[in-house]
């Protein structure tokens, strides 16, 4: 395995995420602002073929895992391409895509053909309304057509993320656990993170513990003490198939084995999601850069890796941009 992607406190980056597309066609109030993004042209988001070739050239330097995101990935024209390109790469043994599900129940076969492996789908609500009033669009039944699609489908595995705020959505865990608990599935609850543009305040954060209390008043939680590389600490609700994940962002920082690094979808080359310090790779790219030169300059941006949360203590709005155009 290559040193290369390992930074000065000894983490090895094996797992890289990359945003297809600062687009969206939700506009969730926890992710981004209303008005949403200003449309980049195709030319300045990385093609099809760059984002091949660049995670070709990670490949070989020891990563295996990659998770399409954005913004909204669906909405990329070139995504079987991009998935089938990956896939083609020996070294790479899981492509996941985290998705709002809108657009997937149609490009679900195809995207299992090209060689999608997982997909993570977002669902914040139960209620019509109360989805309404986070996506800021009407899609609920859509998104559960597509949930429900994806679980019936033995060659992909699928976890549902649920992002919780007091006042709007926190009292609806217990729903969603009883909604999926016969489902062979992870329901993950994600810690309300700040992020430019989404009015994050702390009278609006649900702790972890505090859904996981909520939950335990109507379900036996078991821990499931398994090693995995996954963010989320795993419980399973007692005599069931679903496992219930908490993503603790904010209450239990687990930078200290962080393996991931990020690429936007303008290019961009990011060692943590709240670290504003970007490099641009497109550009020497596009300027006929080889595959050392990038590595180089995307090295050594990794071996300044800040230890944790990009340096912020998560007290006031931390990140400039916002995680649509990071890329969650
Ligand atoms: C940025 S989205 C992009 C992919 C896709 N559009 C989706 O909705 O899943 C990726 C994930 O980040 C999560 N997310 C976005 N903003 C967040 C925030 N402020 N705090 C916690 N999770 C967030 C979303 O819930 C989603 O699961």
């Amino acid at each position: 395995m290559s040193t290369l992607l390992t930074d000065q406190f000894g983490r090895f980056h094996s797992y890289l995420r990359i945003s297809l597309t600062p687009a969206c066609n939700f506009r969730c109030t926890y992710c981004m602002p209303e008005e949403g993004h200003p449309a980049l042209p195709s030319s300045h988001l990385l093609s099809a073929r760059e984002i091949i070739k660049l995670v070709s050239w990670l490949a070989d330097e020891g990563v295996t895992k990659v998770r399409l995101t954005g913004g909204e990935p669906t909405l990329r024209k070139d995504l079987v391409e991009i998935v089938e390109g990956i896939g083609r790469i020996p070294q790479i043994r899981q492509i996941g895509m985290t998705t709002n599900g809108f657009l997937l129940g149609e490009q679900l076969p195809r995207l299992i053909e090209a060689g999608l492996t997982s997909v993570n789908i977002s669902l914040d609500s139960l209620s019509e309304q109360t989805f309404q009033k986070i996506a800021r669009t009407n899609g609920l039944s859509r998104v559960l057509d597509s949930i429900h699609l994806a679980l019936q489908t033995p060659e992909i595995e699928v976890k549902i993320n649920s992002v919780l705020m007091r006042g709007i959505n926190e009292t609806e865990a217990p729903d969603l656990v009883r909604y999926f608990s016969n489902q062979e599935t992870e329901l993950r609850f994600i810690e309300f993170m700040p992020f430019g543009g989404n009015h994050w305040e702390l009278s609006k954060f649900v702790p972890s513990a505090e859904t996981r209390l909520l939950i335990s008043n109507q379900f036996e939680l078991e821990k499931i003490n398994e090693t995995h590389d996954s963010v989320s600490e795993p419980f399973r609700i007692k005599n069931h198939p679903l496992k219930v994940g908490f993503i603790s962002s904010i209450t239990d920082q687990f930078c200290t084995s962080c393996s991931r690094i990020r690429l936007t979808a303008d290019g961009k080359f990011r060692s943590c999601l709240f670290d504003d310090g970007e490099v641009d790779l497109l550009t020497p790219l596009r300027k006929g850069a080889d595959k050392n030169e990038i590595l180089s300059l995307l090295t050594s941006h990794l071996k300044v890796k800040p230890a944790k949360h990009g340096g912020h203590d998560f007290s006031v709005q931390t990140t400039q941009r916002s995680m649509t155009s990071i890329g969650g």
